[in-house]
């Protein structure tokens, strides 16, 4: 739990990442902040997000355009890297100065301890006037509510349990299908490995490590075991010998990954599948934005299937806004219209077909959307009902930020040091899963 007291410590570590604003590469400048027509700066949004990379660029400037046709300004308040926590960072630090913007992107756990806070407005006059309750899951209501009420409202549903990979490089390698189990991954790697291609295009930061772990845990040891070792951080789970197959899993997938993934931010890790110079990535359907934005064709070019052994399975990753309270009554008014336009058909659709999510929103057409979204909207509802959905860990959708920070960093440490034992790794990420 984080306490405003302690989130002046945090404020140190932003103004750092402020001053070395490290871009992600090939991501397009941000909006600037300006309307076509002059707004009062009450009417002003600003808006705090992580998406800069091609096609999460291009989602938000959606949203941006939305509201502008509604007669407001947007300010556009982007704090590169994936996975968002350079963007957590400055957040505190502009809450701690008394400053908070009128929403940021916050999600899962986090939100209850925001609202904790006291700093999060109530949004319930818009959620009952567009009909909240009923439009939305209710496993994705309850995360957006504390005590009852709306304090953030949701944009999305990302799966994470994807593999991407390239159709021609498969070819090529003389790879038939996409792998449906681990044996048979580690065959087709070995056979791209020969026809002189990266197997795996990997990023290697924390949460991208994380976001593999997950994937291939869930793959190794099925939803019981990752609900007990990743929702319940059951430490019997976390000790077990499925938890020891799943890191020597996990260390198998790095050696297929070429020497140069260090620091490569995730969206270099899905050009190099799009450019054909790796077979495969494990990454969320955000990746699948930038094959949208190069022009690509799901089927033809690329191919989404489950991660190997997760096709029963659904990590989902809500993005969601939290809105933060304000004083003034006409930027309330601009809070309650953006948080209509989050939940509105225009936006659910448009953003989601460039986001490589499905909407939240319920009932939505989905003419549109391609078939990795149609079957990513089939297996939401599927693994409802048969205890295959679950929430993903590496995209704090599971268990509080603490844990999952402390989890994110052992199991990077497990990654990067090929001299650690799988047995130390098992028991450092088993320490890190009771941090309090
Ligand atoms: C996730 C987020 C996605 C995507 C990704 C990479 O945490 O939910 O929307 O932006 O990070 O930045």
């Amino acid at each position: 739990m984080f306490t405003l007291s302690k989130l002046a410590i945090a404020v140190a570590a932003a103004s750092m990442i402020v001053a070395c604003g490290k871009k992600e590469e090939a991501a397009p400048a941000p909006a600037p902040a300006t309307s076509p027509v002059a707004v009062p700066a009450e009417s002003t949004v600003e808006v705090l997000h992580w998406w800069t990379a091609g096609g999460e660029a291009k989602s938000v400037a959606e949203l941006k355009r939305i509201m502008q046709e509604k007669g407001h300004a947007w300010k556009d308040f982007a704090v590169a890297g994936g996975g968002g926590d350079n963007a957590m960072t400055v957040l505190k630090s502009r809450v701690v100065a008394g400053n908070p913007p009128a929403a940021a992107q916050i999600k899962g756990p986090a939100i209850q301890e925001w609202a904790a806070e006291g700093v999060l407005a109530n949004l319930d006059e818009t959620a009952k006037a567009e009909s909240w309750d009923t439009l939305l899951p209710a496993v994705v209501a309850d995360v957006m509510k504390y005590n009852g009420n709306y304090v953030a409202v949701p944009v999305n549903v990302h799966r994470v349990n994807w593999m991407w990979a390239n159709a021609a490089v498969l070819k090529k390698a003389g790879v038939a299908s996409a792998p449906k189990t681990w044996d048979e991954f580690f065959a087709a790697a070995e056979k791209v490995k020969k026809a002189g291609l990266i197997p795996v295009a990997h990023g290697g930061q924390n949460w991208q490590d994380f976001t593999t772990f997950e994937s291939v845990a869930l793959g190794v040891g099925g939803t019981d075991f990752y609900k007990e070792a990743f929702i319940k951080l059951d430490q019997k789970a976390l000790t077990s010998a499925t938890m020891t197959k799943a890191l020597e899993t996990f260390r198998k997938v790095k050696s297929y990954t070429d020497a140069a993934a260090p620091g490569r931010d995730w969206n270099l890790a899905t050009a190099m599948v799009i450019q054909e110079k790796a077979a495969f990535q494990f990454m969320g359907d955000w990746a699948k934005g930038e094959f949208t934005a190069a022009g690509k064709a799901p089927g033809k070019d690329y191919i989404c299937a489950a991660a190997p052994g997760t096709a029963n399975a659904f990590t989902f990753n809500v993005d969601s806004f939290a809105m933060f309270k304000l004083k003034d009554a006409t930027a309330q008014k601009a809070q309650g219209d953006l948080a209509a336009a989050i939940m509105g058909t225009e936006f659910q659709e448009v953003f989601n077909l460039n986001k490589g999510s499905i909407p939240v929103r319920l009932n939505m057409d989905m003419t549109k959307f391609d078939d990795c979204a149609k079957l990513s909207s089939e297996d939401f509802v599927a693994t409802a009902s048969t205890g295959g959905l679950v929430p993903s860990i590496a995209h704090e959708m599971a268990v509080p930020p603490a844990v999952s920070g402390a989890m994110k960093d052992a199991v990077s440490q497990f990654w990067n040091n090929d001299k650690m034992s799988v047995a130390d790794g098992v028991l450092s990420i088993a320490k890190a899963a009771a941090t309090r």
